[in-house]
C-alpha cells in the first residue's frame, strides 16, 4: 500500500542543512502495523510528515526518493490532491492532544466538521455518526459529551477523540506519532489497547511512532529502528527483540527496565550523543558511541544487510562476530558486578 524509496529530506537552517531523512526506504502492506522507534532527533516525526507533505517548505526540501501511496508518488502531486489523501487516505494523531483540538469549539462540533470536510452528509447524519465514532473510541455517555468543550476532558479522553477524529473518514492508513507519550501509564495502555481494538475493526493499516520499545513490543507487527536519519535495523517485531543484529538497537534494548532481570543489574544508557545531522560522521554513524566498534567502522559506512525473513540491519559485523562480541561485552560486565 505504501512504499518509500530511497528518500531524502533536508532542513535548510542556518547552521546549515540538517539530513534529517537520510535515505528510507521501506514499505506498509494494508491493515499491518508497523513500529518506528529511535532516540530524540532521529528524524521520526520529519519522516513520518514527509508521508503527508506536511513538512514546511522551506526549510524542509526532498532532494531525491519517492512516497508511492497505492501507485501514486506523492512528492509529485498539487497540493489540492494533497488535501483530498490527508484525512481521506491518511490520517494522523499527533503527541499532544490538547494542541491538536481547538479549545474554543466544542467536541461534537469539531468531530463533524472533520466527517463533513471529507463526505457530503446532512448535519443530523453527521452528528450520528460522531455519536457512532465517540462510542467507538470509549467515551461514556457520548450524547452528552458532544456539547463539551476540549478542556472539559481528560488528556486520555482527548487522545481518544483525536483518535476518533483521525477515524471519521475511514483512512486506509493511520500515523500516529507518539500518540500516548503525553498520558500516564494506565491511560497509555487502554490508548494502546484502543488501536488495536480499532485496527481489527477498521482494518486500517498503522504506522506507529515512539522511543518506546514496550509501546512497539505491544503493537508493532515489523519494526523500523531510526538512527540519524536512517533505517538501521528492520524486521518482524520477535526477530529485533530476539534476534537484534545491530549494536544500536541492541543497546536501545539494555536501556529498558526489565522484570524478569537480576535487580542488581543497572540499566545500561547509551553513551554520547546522536551525532550532528549537518555534519555526519565518517564511517558508521553510530561507531562514536558503539560498544562493538573496529577500526573498519570508523571508515565504512555500512548499508542494510539482509539477514533472512526480512530482516535487515546496517552491521559490518557478521551475524557471528556481532555474538561473539556481544558476549565480551557481558563477560566484561559480569566480573565488574562480581568484584
Ligand atoms: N523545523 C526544523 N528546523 C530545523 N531543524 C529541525 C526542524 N524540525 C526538525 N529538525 C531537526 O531534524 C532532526 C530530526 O528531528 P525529528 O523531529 O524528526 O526527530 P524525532 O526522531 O521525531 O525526535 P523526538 O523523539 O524528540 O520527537 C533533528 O536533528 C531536529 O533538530
Ligand atoms: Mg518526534
Amino acid at each position: 500500500m505504501l512504499e518509500v524509496k530511497n528518500l531524502k529530506v533536508h532542513l535548510d537552517t542556518a547552521s546549515g542543512i540538517v539530513k534529517a531523512v537520510d535515505g528510507v526506504s521501506f514499505h506498509v502492506k494494508a491493515g499491518e502495523t508497523v513500529g518506528i522507534v529511535g532516540e530524540s532527533g532521529s528524524g521520526k516525526s520529519v519522516l513520518a510528515h514527509s508521508l503527508m507533505q506536511l513538512n514546511p517548505v522551506p526549510p524542509a526540501t526532498y532532494p531525491q526518493g519517492e512516497i508511492i501511496f497505492e501507485n501514486r508518488n506523492l512528492l509529485d502531486l498539487k497540493e489540492k490532491e494533497l488535501r483530498k489523501i490527508r484525512g481521506n487516505e491518511i490520517a494522523m494523531i499527533f503527541q499532544d492532544p490538547m494542541s491538536s483540538l481547538n479549545p474554543v469549539f466544542k467536541i461534537g462540533n469539531q468531530l463533524m466538521e472533520a466527517i463533513r470536510t471529507h463526505q457530503s452528509m446532512s448535519r443530523q447524519n453527521a452528528e450520528e455518526k460522531a455519536l457512532e465514532l465517540l462510542k467507538d473510541v470509549g467515551i461514556p455517555d457520548p450524547k452528552s459529551r458532544l456539547n463539551d468543550y476540549p478542556h472539559q476532558f481528560s488528556g486520555g479522553m482527548r487522545q481518544r477523540v483525536l483518535i476518533a477524529i483521525a477515524l471519521a473518514c475511514q483512512p486506509k492508513l493511520l500515523i500516529a506519532d507518539e500518540p500516548t507519550t503525553a498520558l500516564d501509564v494506565t491511560i497509555q495502555a487502554q490508548i494502546l489497547e484502543l488501536m488495536k481494538d480499532i485496527q481489527k475493526k477498521y482494518g486500517t493499516a498503522i504506522i506507529i511512532i515512539t522511543h518506546d520499545l514496550g509501546v512497539v513490543a505491544q503493537l508493532a507487527d515489523r519494526v523500523l529502528v531510526m538512527y540519524s536519519g536512517r533505517i538501521v535495523e528492520e524486521g518482524i517485531t520477535g526477530d529485533i527483540f530476539y534476534h537484534t543484529s545491530m549494536p544500536y538497537t541492541w543497546s536501545l534494548l539494555r536501556s529498558l527496565p526489565r522484570l524478569d532481570s537480576d535487580i542488581h543489574q543497572r540499566l545500561k544508557s547509551i553513551q554520547g550523543q546522536p551525532p550532528n545531522l549537518v555534519d555526519p560522521p565518517k564511517g558508521c554513524n553510530f561507531s562514536p558511541r558503539c560498544p562493538f566498534v573496529t577500526e573498519q567502522c570508523l571508515e565504512v559506512d555500512p548499508s542494510l544487510v539482509d539477514r533472512g525473513n526480512g530482516h535487515r540491519a546496517a552491521c559490518i559485523l557478521s551475524e557471528s562476530e556481532y555474538e561473539e562480541r556481544k558476549h565480551e561485552i557481558q563477560d566484561i560486565e559480569r566480573e565488574g558486578v562480581e568484584q
